[in-house]
């Protein structure tokens, strides 16, 4: 056991506190991490604010890097002084959909995840949760072997944790789940960090336009730098008007990465007949959404959903290191700020007030 410093969400609605917590020693197959970058996700606020209810106390935080600092006995694959990312959704590797290179929806995840005592506990002894059992709000956190990624050299830790949730979420829902055809065109609703990577996403996998759509302008002019070809504020008027007005005819691919019914609606609507509507942004829990059925049987549209990337996270996030190591995959550029662990309650005001696309906390600072 060692003590270390977390921020704990001990209500709903209450700022995070910082405060000391005893970590567990690592089981066999665990890793435990010096947490140095974490990036601050929507999701996280969703259970902040109990969009989607929560355990609490909790330890949240999930877009994690750090260092490695202690191994299990069972663990072959790190050392102590590797820099690693997450791969947040660990996996059995040997279940149905493990097999089939689907390892985001592991059908054993719980028996996975599940250790013998609490990972984290206040010094009174009180367990305290960890979203996703990750729980990257603490300078030290333990996460399976198989749920980390090596970071290369030149990837650093304060752009290489975004890799592990909005990048890998974003393109992989262009890569895995809607499997984007070069030359075809897009539509991206919302473009915070998810957004911004499914942009990304879009733009290598050769989409011929692709249409930014947010409220914030600041956010819009950011994502033309991503490879946006054309920007649409939703405050304006009718988005899918407004599509319709630039291209002449809807999208062959539209991604919701806000969050709402409302917008996961607009999604099916941006798409032309046989187009392909994806849906990311977490709504608030118990959503449900409605759609003109005529869509699918006439118009012959699909609408499908992407969690984590929809496929190997593991291999993903190595892939896309590497499209960033050559370039292609700006990750510099979505690091809006980079604020010390004391900061963070205020990291979650900038992430609402707009020209943000993430703010990563420096954990060590
Ligand atoms: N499916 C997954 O695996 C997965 C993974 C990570 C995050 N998420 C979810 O994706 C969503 C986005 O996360 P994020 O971290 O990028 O959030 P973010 O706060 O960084 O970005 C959200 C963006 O949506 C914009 N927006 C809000 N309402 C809008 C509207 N009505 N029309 C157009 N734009 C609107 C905001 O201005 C902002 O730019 C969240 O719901 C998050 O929980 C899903
Ligand atoms: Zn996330
Ligand atoms: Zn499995």
């Amino acid at each position: 056991m060692i003590e270390t410093r977390a921020a704990v969400l001990t209500e709903v609605n209450r700022p995070l506190e910082l405060t000391d917590i005893h970590v567990d020693d690592p089981e066999p197959r665990e890793v435990r991490v010096a947490v140095t970058h974490v990036g601050l996700c929507h999701s996280d606020l969703h259970y902040m604010t109990g969009t989607v209810p929560t355990d609490v106390p909790v330890v949240l935080g999930h877009e994690v890097a750090g260092v490695v600092e202690a191994v299990g006995a069972a663990v072959t694959g790190l050392r102590p002084g590797d820099r690693v990312t997450g791969a947040l959704t660990p996996s059995c590797g040997l279940c149905a959909n493990c097999d089939a290179g689907r390892s985001t929806q592991c059908l054993r995840v719980e028996e996975v995840r599940s250790r013998p005592r609490p990972a984290f506990r206040f010094p009174d002894g009180r367990p305290i949760a960890r979203l996703g059992d990750i729980g990257a709000f603490s300078q030290h956190t333990l996460m399976r072997e198989n749920a980390l990624v090596k970071l290369p050299d030149d990837v650093p830790s304060h752009v290489g944790c975004l890799l592990s949730c909005c990048v890998v979420t974003g393109v992989g829902a262009v890569f895995r789940a809607a499997r984007l055809r070069p030359g075809s065109t897009a539509a991206v609703i919302g473009c915070g960090g998810v957004g911004s990577a499914i942009i990304q996403g879009a733009r290598l996998a050769g989409a011929s336009a692709i249409v930014a759509i947010d409220l914030d302008d600041e956010r819009l002019e950011a994502a033309r730098g991503y490879g946006a070809t054309h920007v649409v504020n939703g405050d304006a008027g009718d988005p899918v008007a407004e599509l319709h007005r630039l291209l002449g005819d809807g999208v062959d691919y539209a991604f919701e990465a806000v969050g709402s019914a409302r917008t996961a609606a607009t999604a099916l609507a941006l798409v032309r007949p046989t187009g392909t509507a994806c849906l990311v942004g977490i709504a608030p829990g118990g959503t449900e959404i409605s759609m003109p059925a005529s869509d699918f049987f006439f118009q012959e549209k699909r609408l499908i959903g992407s969690y984590m990337g929809s496929g190997q996270a593991r291999e993903d996030i190595a892939q896309f290191a590497r499209l960033y190591q050559q370039g292609r995959l700006l990750l510099d550029e979505m690091v809006t700020r980079v604020i010390p662990f004391a900061e963070i309650t205020k990291g979650f005001e900038a992430m609402t007030s707009g020209g943000v696309t993430r703010i990563v906390v420096d954990l060590q600072s």
